[in-house]
């Protein structure tokens, strides 16, 4: 039995989960039961909506100021047990001072919660130390590292894009806060699609290897949705507006405007989708007059030829990675998984290809901390060094 602590603020939601977790083997098959103790997110969408996108100076400030309460509500709804501890002392109140430097809205939350004479019986502290914007990644790892040298709990860095993995490999159990987590025991592909990142990757567990395969050359999945629906004016974040107006779009049995799709036909596992949201502005520009309004049938129509557009890629260059690789199990993790369409579709293409698909419910599609935690749980990976832990915004996998 692990207890895990997990912070994440890779982004626009501050998250903080607390896990307990034990590993079951049955024969070959890894697999994991996972309790949540407790688990606190807030997300900041309204604070970014009017600017279209994430603010990273916005990100920073935000996660600064809810962290400490975040995490102090997940030590309340829990069974945590605490034992006493000594008062703090000059090194961990210098060290407390001197992390929150860039961070003054964090220097007395964190003081105050740190000076508690109670030590949280945890094992492990997890962290989101990247891919991210640096500025709301540090204040993750500042509060992790002010933990754990308050607590001399270990740190464990985690990747966030690993973590979106992994929240596809949990299934529901009959109780509500319990999951299993079951690693499959050949290799399986996964489709990453999320506001940053749009990949695919190979893992095999038992190398433990996680091989990125292809990749975007521009645009993320999420991030061409964000943009589009910003030309379309429609609130941050894009993709769920646009998904909504495809689906009705759907439902009316209105025509797409067709759209390109980039890279379709190139022998790689690559995307490109850059050209694609060009393409909209393009035909925005080319067929209306700034003064007056869009009609709402034609956007429901760009809404439709977009998605069906972007999803057919993500579909075809998985498909074609499937029939070079023959996994053992698709997989799609990230905030995009959450798109109702692209889950049908990979529902389709894992059937066609009689493999089972993996696919986070959609509260645990978009950020989380509850799948930071799980980067942990998976391959014991080691603790590190407070010295030896940053944020590294560009990590790769
Ligand atoms: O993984 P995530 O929560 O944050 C990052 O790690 O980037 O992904 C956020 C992205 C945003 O671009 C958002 O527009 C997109 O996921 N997204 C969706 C849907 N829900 C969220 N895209 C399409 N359809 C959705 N239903
Ligand atoms: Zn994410």
């Amino acid at each position: 039995m692990k207890k895990i602590l997990a912070i994440e603020t890779s982004c626009d939601e501050t998250a903080i989960a607390l896990l307990q977790t034990n590993q079951i083997v049955f024969g070959q098959l890894e697999q994991y039961e996972i309790e949540v103790l407790g688990e606190a997110t807030r997300s900041q969408i309204d604070t970014h909506a009017p600017y279209g996108g994430v603010f990273p100076t916005l990100a920073k400030r935000e996660h600064a100021q809810y962290i400490v309460a975040l995490t102090d509500e997940v030590f309340r709804q829990t069974k945590i047990t605490y034992e006493s501890h000594a008062p703090i002392d000059e090194y961990t109140k210098n060290y407390i001072s001197h992390s929150c430097q860039k961070n003054e809205n964090l220097l007395s939350p964190a003081m105050e919660f740190l000076s508690r004479e109670q030590k949280p019986i945890i094992d492990y502290i997890v962290v989101t130390v990247g891919p991210g914007l640096a500025p709301a990644l540090w204040v993750g790892v500042m509060w992790a590292k002010m933990l754990s040298q308050r607590y001399q709990i270990p740190i464990i860095p985690a990747n966030h894009m690993i973590g979106h993995l992994y929240a596809a490999l949990l299934s529901d159990t009959n109780s509500e806060n319990k999951f299993s987590l079951t690693i499959p025991t050949e290799k399986f592909i996964t489709l990453l699609v999320s506001g940053g990142h749009t990949e695919i990757i190979l893992t095999d567990i038992q190398k433990n290897m996680h091989k990125k395969i292809g990749h975007t050359l521009d645009d993320a999945a999420g991030e061409a949705y964000d943009k589009v629906a910003r030309m379309l004016a429609l609130p941050y974040p894009g993709g769920p507006q646009i998904s909504r107006l495809a689906n009705t779009a759907r439902e009316k049995f209105l025509s797409p405007v067709q759209f390109p799709r980039p890279l379709y036909n190139d022998s790689t596992f690559n995307f490109s989708f850059s050209g694609l949201k060009t393409a909209v502005q393009y035909y925005l520009r080319d067929t209306y007059s700034k003064s007056t309004p869009i009609p709402f049938e034609d956007t429901l129509r760009i809404a439709l030829g977009f998605e069906d557009a972007l999803i057919d890629c993500l579909i075809h260059k998985t498909e074609k990675a499937i029939i070079t690789h023959s996994p053992s199990a698709l997989a799609c993790g990230g905030g995009v998984s959450a798109n109702t369409t692209l889950r049908e579709r990979l529902h389709h293409l894992a059937k066609k290809h009689t493999i089972p698909l993996h696919i986070p419910k959609i509260v645990h599609s978009t950020d989380n901390a509850i799948m930071i935690a799980l980067t942990a749980v998976v391959g014991n990976p080691e603790p590190v060094s407070l010295e030896n832990i940053s944020a590294i915004p560009s990590v790769s996998l």
